[in-house]
């Protein structure tokens, strides 16, 4: 098979999936054209293995998605940040998810020593994670289970950085219905679990990162 054949797959492919789509409902692109209405956000990993949409069983339209290696939300990352404004603050979204998964390429490569290129910088942000948790990850005797530990705990570091910005804290000062979950993808199973991470209110994230005071109730 030709590269050519490879690119000419994909437009094969799409036209099957947009006439099953109209088959179904005819006037699905006109709708999904017009507006869209996500109730979720979410940020996982670029992995090829972890389609958000698809392991969610969610139809076009049903969320707003931001991946990037390792599902980092740095709160100086203006791509991260310009998804969660433009999710929470003009699509409305209700939910925001923030994914890792197990067998991480990201976090594996952000526990070992050596060089990768640009991506170490990026990668930074889970080493001070891995320095942070370090003595309860050492206490894991297998290797992949200490990388999946990491994952586990970078996606609930990266909700909090979430939590952490004036975008969401803003919504919830104005009595929005935004909560912000940490889950990972089990790829071994392939199912989600939660992280024991919903955040839905000011109150529930440490006062030295608040930017907002909690108004007292009438
Ligand atoms: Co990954």
């Amino acid at each position: 098979m030709s590269e050519n054949d490879d690119i000419e797959e994909l437009f094969e492919n799409n036209r099957r999936w947009a006439a099953k789509i109209l088959e179904e409902d005819p006037r699905a692109f006109k709708d999904s054209a017009i507006k869209q209405n996500p109730k979720y956000l979410w940020i996982g990993c670029s992995d090829s293995r972890i389609p958000a949409e698809k392991i969610l069983g969610l139809q076009p339209g049903d969320m707003f998605v931001h991946r990037n290696i390792a599902n980092i939300c740095p709160h100086t990352d203006f791509n991260v940040l310009s998804v969660i404004e433009y999710g929470v603050n003009y699509l409305g979204v209700e939910h925001i998810i923030i994914c890792g998964h197990y067998r991480c390429g990201g976090v594996t490569a952000a526990m070992e020593t050596a060089q990768f290129g640009l991506v170490d910088n990026w990668l930074r942000h889970i080493r001070d994670v891995y320095f942070s948790e370090r003595e309860e990850i050492m206490k894991i005797e297998d290797k992949q289970k200490r990388i999946d530990a990491l994952a586990e705990r970078n996606a609930i570091y990266q909700a909090l950085n979430v939590c952490h910005t004036t975008i969401v804290q803003d919504a919830w000062a104005k009595g929005r219905n935004l909560t912000v979950h940490a889950w990972i993808f089990d790829v071994y199973k392939g199912l989600v679990k939660k992280l024991g991470f919903d955040v839905s209110s000011l109150g529930q994230i440490d006062e030295i990162y608040r930017t907002l005071h909690i108004k007292e109730s009438p």
